[in-house]
């Protein structure tokens, strides 16, 4: 009688025993990753598309600006002393604007940046403090003008005291909300034709940083207004609704697969995302690098792996950027089409380490590197008296990942803006100043995700870890029940592959609440 229930149990604790190791191998995971898929993807319903498409926290956007402190040294040829002022902060809002879905499950927007200053993190810093810096639209049109006519230099120089009103050094005294975002006045209308090839190189270049003033008379310049409130984009971007390992890939910039500005097909991929979204982590498939697209610099751009860490009580993948994303061509190969122009005569072929030359992405003449020439070529140093100090705390870019939702725990991008001061002979205002890559200011975008968030984030891994215990209990209770019944039924001799007293093997197994004997003398 009960040798009959005990094999009805012993195949009932197979057939479970399958079906636990099935769940533990494959139906668990699956789960999981469904409903992590479900959740991460771009499409209504998922936890992310809501986020994604308006942060729910503004961004902090900084500015340290490079205040000269000695300009009237500088225009004598001595070494220009700079001083770091900053954080200039401000909040950075972003949304996103739906333009439709293609047809390779992709998403199609554009992306809306608004900017507002953050008067109690810039602690006493104001937007009215006034700043000495290289006078950017000056220096910056005196280099263009000499890249393509070089003898017309004097007779531009005449044309720009026009533009530019008491025109004494290359240095600007300024306004920190007129640099920003006000935009200073640049005069077009004048007697000189020089004025009109100075103005037409402006129009035909039309860099980011002019804007037409409403006249049309002129141009404001300034460092970042193009970049508040104006749609950037459209951006097509992967949904991951199919293949989760793709989610957040830019798959097309202003309706091109690639971006022309360098000439070369290799330099011009879009690779990675637009970084306010991740695929999750494959454990057995760590990426080294983390690809991400900037419009701003024309360009991919990547952090390395350094290794997984923990940050919020939770796993994570931290990367940074690495000397190589910006090296030099003789450094890295790859790099050698980023490099197009000379920016000094003292330099061959490329630029040194650490910079890129936004020439053709930006139309002026500025050249991008990490803050306070981090990276970078240690030669740049040595033009300053001071003030240039790269420190890997402050100025390095990186990010840490969750590895589950790909979501950014905190992440960091820097970057700073130069251009050359160069002695040109005929320039009085210029005769004197001594040539070096010279940096104006530097900015970092940061992110980092609220309490409420981190909170929900942690909920979540909690769960999951609650889920992968069950998914071994379950399969630890099938083993122990198949093998206890296994046991009893070996021993009631219906499957003689043991002797009947096989103490060895209750003894190892000790099947605690089950008594074979009683079982054995029961028969
Ligand atoms: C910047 O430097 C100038 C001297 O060149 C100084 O007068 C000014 O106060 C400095 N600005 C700030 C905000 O420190
Ligand atoms: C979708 O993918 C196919 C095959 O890769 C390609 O031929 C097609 O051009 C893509 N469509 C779009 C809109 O990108
Ligand atoms: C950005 O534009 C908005 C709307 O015009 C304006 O309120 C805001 O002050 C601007 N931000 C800055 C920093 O100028
Ligand atoms: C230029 O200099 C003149 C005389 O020194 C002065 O009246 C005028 O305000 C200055 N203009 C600017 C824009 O600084
Ligand atoms: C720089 O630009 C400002 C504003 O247009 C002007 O007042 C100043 O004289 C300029 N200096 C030079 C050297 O261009
Ligand atoms: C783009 O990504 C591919 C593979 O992920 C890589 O080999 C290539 O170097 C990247 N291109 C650039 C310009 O970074
Ligand atoms: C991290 O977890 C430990 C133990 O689970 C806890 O004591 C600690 O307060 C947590 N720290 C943070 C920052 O959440
Ligand atoms: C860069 O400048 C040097 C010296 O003027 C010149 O020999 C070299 O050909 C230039 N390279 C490029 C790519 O223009």
């Amino acid at each position: 009688m009960l040798g009959k229930h005990l094999r009805l149990g012993f195949a009932i604790s197979l057939v479970v025993l399958v079906v636990a190791i099935l769940m533990a191998a494959w139906g668990f995971p699956k789960i999981v990753q469904t409903q992590i898929k479900k959740n991460i993807q771009l499409a209504d319903g998922s936890l992310m598309f809501d986020k994604w498409k308006k942060l729910p926290m503004p961004l902090t956007f900084k500015v340290y600006v490079f205040n000269v402190t000695n300009p009237d040294a500088v225009d004598s040829g001595e070494r220009p002393r700079l001083q770091e002022v900053g954080p200039f902060v401000y909040k950075e809002y972003r949304e996103k604007t739906i333009l439709g879905y293609g047809e390779n499950d992709t998403i199609k927007y554009t992306l809306k940046k608004t900017f507002i200053f953050d008067q109690e993190a810039s602690g006493s810093l104001t937007e009215d403090d006034v700043l000495t810096v290289l006078n950017f639209s000056y220096m910056g049109a005196l280099l263009s003008v000499f890249e393509i006519m070089p003898g017309l230099i004097p007779m531009i120089n005449q044309a720009l005291g026009v533009m530019f009103e008491n025109l004494t050094d290359p240095f600007l005294r300024v306004k920190a909300r007129d640099l920003f975002f006000d935009g200073i006045y640049l005069n077009c209308v004048g007697e000189s034709s020089a004025l009109g090839i100075v103005c037409g190189k402006i129009r035909a270049d039309a860099p980011p940083t002019m804007r037409p003033s409403e006249d049309g008379n002129g141009f404001y310049f300034s460092m970042f207004s193009h970049m508040n409130l104006s749609e950037a984009g459209p951006f097509e971007m992967v949904r991951g609704t199919e293949d989760v390992s793709q989610l957040g890939h830019i798959v097309s910039y202003k309706d091109k697969t690639s971006m022309n500005t360098w000439g070369d097909k290799y330099c011009g991929q879009l690779n990675g995302s637009d970084s306010s979204i991740f695929p999750p982590i494959d454990r057995s498939r760590v990426p080294e690098r983390l690809y991400t697209f900037e419009p701003d610099i024309c360009r991919s751009l990547y952090a390395s792996l350094v290794g997984e860490t923990t940050h919020f009580n939770m796993s994570a993948f931290y990367y940074e950027i690495h000397e190589s994303a910006l090296a030099a061509k003789s450094a890295n190969r790859d790099n050698k089409c980023f490099c197009r122009r000379n920016w000094s005569a003292n330099h061959d072929g490329c630029l040194l380490m650490g910079l890129l030359n936004l020439m053709p992405c930006q139309g002026a003449p500025v050249i991008a590197s990490l803050p306070h020439f981090y990276l970078a070529s240690e030669e740049l140093l040595e033009f300053f008296d001071g003030g240039v100090k790269p420190d890997k705390e402050k100025h390095n870019t990186y990010v840490y990942l969750d590895p589950v939702t790909g979501v950014i725990l905190e992440g960091v991008r820097r970057l700073q803006f130069n251009l050359e001061l160069r002695n040109m002979k005929g320039v009085p205002q210029l005769e004197n100043v001594p040539t070096g890559l010279f940096p104006l200011l530097w900015i970092e975008e940061g992110a980092i995700l609220p309490p409420s968030v981190i909170d929900e984030l942690q909920h979540s891994h909690t769960l999951l870890s609650y889920v992968e215990a069950v998914r071994w209990i379950v399969l630890g209770i099938a083993i122990l029940a198949f093998l206890g019944l296994a046991i009893a039924v070996i021993r009631t001799g219906n499957i003689p592959i043991f002797p009947k007293q096989a103490n060895s093997v209750s003894f190892i197994l000790r099947p605690g609440s089950f008594n074979p004997t009683d079982a054995h003398k029961a028969q």
